[in-house]
């Protein structure tokens, strides 16, 4: 077999390896089998590229590879996990940028020009800027809102939507006139190519400008996907089958999850895309809403601890909080005595717990909690009235009736884990403040539920030593 020929059998290979990571990391019994399918796919994706005829300088590839590598290991194993979407949406706006150069550069000097096909490849090229470009500054205005660094309230200019539409119009004019005297020696398709660049990027910025902090997960999930559709088409542009593939599985499984993560946040995925939502990052409740009522009960870890003696079919609801404070060892080690006293022991997720999907499976399984205890908010939603105690850990949207009970709730009709229904409830948090979404929460003032407050690995630690004891 010629070189070409291994090239495409190793193209496949890959491809195959990158479907059974997605299958893989659909759940976390085969996460890590999953992660190992998708590393080995991009080493052989990566060798192959390199060995073929075509690619030459190797000298060059290093330069770029080498050091690339290095930096991506070293961000990648410092980043907290509660700072992950942020890594994410710096490394999507890297595809996106790429995109654009590659786009650029292949306008410049075209490597995989069928004769005769030479408008199709103009559009391929278009196209793929066009997306790259929007990616590129999406990403990196997401990754400056989710950082801190900019504000995450929505930009609200006047006649946004017509702004945005006037926007697309003209790139659409711009493309055809690309299309249609762009082949020359001179690169007369120069010049709308850029401007198109630079309205994208605008577009870009100006769409993921006008979407709320609290928002932003989705956006990220959303740049995921456009991150995929532009290097397909880098892949149509570059005649590279396996970039089109990623590309597509990347694009697809993005826009999929994006959709997930509306419907778990009752967000319409059209809603969030048009902006407008969301609060600068949760912070204080609203001044004008009626406060829950009712009276706070507050107890000490003593209290807490005789309560998960008495009792003998436990859940824990995890959240945020749990993720900041780091308290998932020090619970998994108090949910193994529990276990060993005999007591019925279980996790409750939902599915939007944490800061981004799959954030509190991740944190459980990284503690050893075993999976056959760890359910989806699905799941459990109809035993809670069957339970004796509900710890809460450091969550507090994902918990709150009022996304049930009050119809003017901005949470209202978020889907949430019905812990108020079980015989009593401990809720673990610093302070009353409130969660993401900047709402007050009535299960706090419930007569069956108890507040343990302070840092959740403190008190977390403070349980497993009286158990100890
Ligand atoms: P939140 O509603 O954000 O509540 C977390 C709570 O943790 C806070 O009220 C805070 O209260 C407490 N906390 C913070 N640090 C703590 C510590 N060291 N020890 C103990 N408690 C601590 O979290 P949740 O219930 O997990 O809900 C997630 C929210 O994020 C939802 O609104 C969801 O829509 C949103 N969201 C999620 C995602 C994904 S994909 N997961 C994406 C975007 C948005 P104190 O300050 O009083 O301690």
């Amino acid at each position: 077999m010629n070189t070409a020929g291994l090239v495409t059998v190793a193209y496949i290979t890959a491809a195959v390896l990158f479907i059974l990571s997605l299958g893989g990391l659909s759940n976390q019994e085969n996460a890590r089998k999953g992660n190992i399918y998708g590393m080995l796919g991009m080493v052989i994706a990566l060798v192959a590229t390199a060995a073929q005829e075509s690619v030459t300088g190797y000298g060059l590839l290093a330069a770029a590879v080498v050091p690339g590598a290095v930096i991506g290991a070293l961000l990648a194993s410092r980043v907290a996990m509660t700072s992950m979407p942020e890594l994410v949406a710096v490394l999507h706006s890297f595809v996106g940028l790429a995109a654009v150069l590659v786009g650029v550069a292949n306008y410049l000097e075209p490597t995989a020009v069928i004769p005769g096909e030479e408008s199709i490849h103009a559009i391929e090229v278009f196209i793929g800027v066009f997306v790259g470009a929007i990616t590129f500054t999406g990403s990196v205005l997401a990754y400056l809102k989710l950082k801190g660094s900019v504000s995450g309230k929505p930009l609200m200019l006047p006649g946004r939507h017509l702004l945005n539409l006037g926007l697309v119009l003209t790139c659409v004019y711009l493309g055809y006139d690309f299309v249609a005297w762009g082949h020359g020696a001179d690169h007369p398709g120069l010049v709308p190519l850029l401007i198109m660049t630079g309205i994208a990027g605008f577009l870009g910025f100006h769409m993921v400008a006008a979407i709320g902090g609290a928002d932003m997960p989705v956006v990220v999930s959303m740049l995921n996907s456009y991150s995929g559709w532009a290097a397909s088409a880098a892949g149509f542009m570059l005649g590279n089958d396996l970039l089109i593939i990623t590309g597509a599985l990347v694009g697809s499984s993005g826009a999929i999850l994006s959709v997930i993560m509306c419907k778990a946040m009752n967000r319409s995925f059209i809603s969030v895309i048009l902006g407008g939502f969301g609060t600068d990052s949760g912070g204080a409740p609203s001044g004008d809403r009626k406060g829950p009522e009712g009276e706070v009960t507050s107890v000490d870890v003593e209290e807490v601890v005789a309560q998960l003696k008495e009792a003998t079919s436990i859940v824990i609801i995890p959240g945020y909080g749990m993720a900041v404070a780091q308290a998932q060892h020090s619970l998994a080690e108090v949910v193994k005595i529990l276990r060993a006293k005999k007591k019925e022991v279980r996790f409750a997720i939902h599915p939007v717990a944490g800061r981004l999907p799959g954030h509190m499976n991740v944190l459980l399984a990284e503690a050893n909690v075993p999976y056959d205890i760890v359910l989806e908010m699905d799941e459990l939603n109809a035993d809670f009235p069957s339970t004796d105690l509900v710890l809460v850990i450091g969550a507090n949207d994902i918990v709150n009736p009022d996304a049930e009970d009050d119809p003017s709730s901005p949470i209202a009709g978020m889907p949430v884990l019905q812990c108020w229904k079980a015989g009593q409830t401990v809720v673990m948090k610093r302070s009353m403040g409130s969660g993401y979404a900047g709402v007050q929460n009535p299960l706090f003032y419930k007569n069956n539920n108890d507040m343990l407050f302070g840092d959740a690995k403190k008190n977390v630690d403070a349980i497993l030593a009286k158990f100890r004891e």
